[in-house]
């Protein structure tokens, strides 16, 4: 049992909104594009507040992040982490290169003022696995 909980690992985020309200972001295309891909910036862009989903974004991101630090020496960066929305709105993670290696499972909340997100990561191959 303790073998195989070794090859899963959690992490979750918490961000304010207001760092990702348009204000803000308006100057900072250089910023958008180093985090978020061009399928995250589109899906946050068609809603009616974007920095809700931008912010859940980069909360998932951090969580993805946090997960793998636990299993693997991998680095990933912001933007090779995407979340995407299935057709019923449930997100999914696309590990961009690296899908093979893990599974992810994510949840994103946000309200008015804060997002959130909680992820599971699991290994498929086992050299993945920190000695
Ligand atoms: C889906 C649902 C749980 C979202 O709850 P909510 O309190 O409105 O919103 P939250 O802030 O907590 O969560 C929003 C996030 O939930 C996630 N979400 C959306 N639909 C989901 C679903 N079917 N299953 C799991 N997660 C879902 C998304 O990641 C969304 O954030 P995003 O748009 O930035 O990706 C709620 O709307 C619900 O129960 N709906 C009933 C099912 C429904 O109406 N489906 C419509 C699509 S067919």
């Amino acid at each position: 049992m303790i073998e195989l909980m070794e090859n899963i690992a959690v992490g979750t985020d918490i961000e304010n909104i207001s760092r990702f309200e348009n204000k803000s972001l308006e100057n900072d295309n250089a910023f958008l594009n180093k985090i978020f891909t061009e399928n995250e910036i589109n899906y946050s862009f068609s809603k009616s507040k974007p920095s809700q989903h931008l912010a859940a974004r980069y909360c998932a991101k951090e969580a993805i992040i946090k997960a793998l630090n636990s299993l693997s020496n991998l680095k990933l960066l912001y933007n090779e982490v995407e979340i995407l929305n299935k057709p019923d709105g449930s997100p999914f993670v696309n590990l961009i290169n690296y899908n093979n290696k893990f599974c992810t499972q994510i949840s994103l909340s946000h309200c008015s003022d804060r997002a959130i997100a909680f992820a599971v990561v699991s290994n498929i191959r086992s050299e993945n696995v920190k000695s």
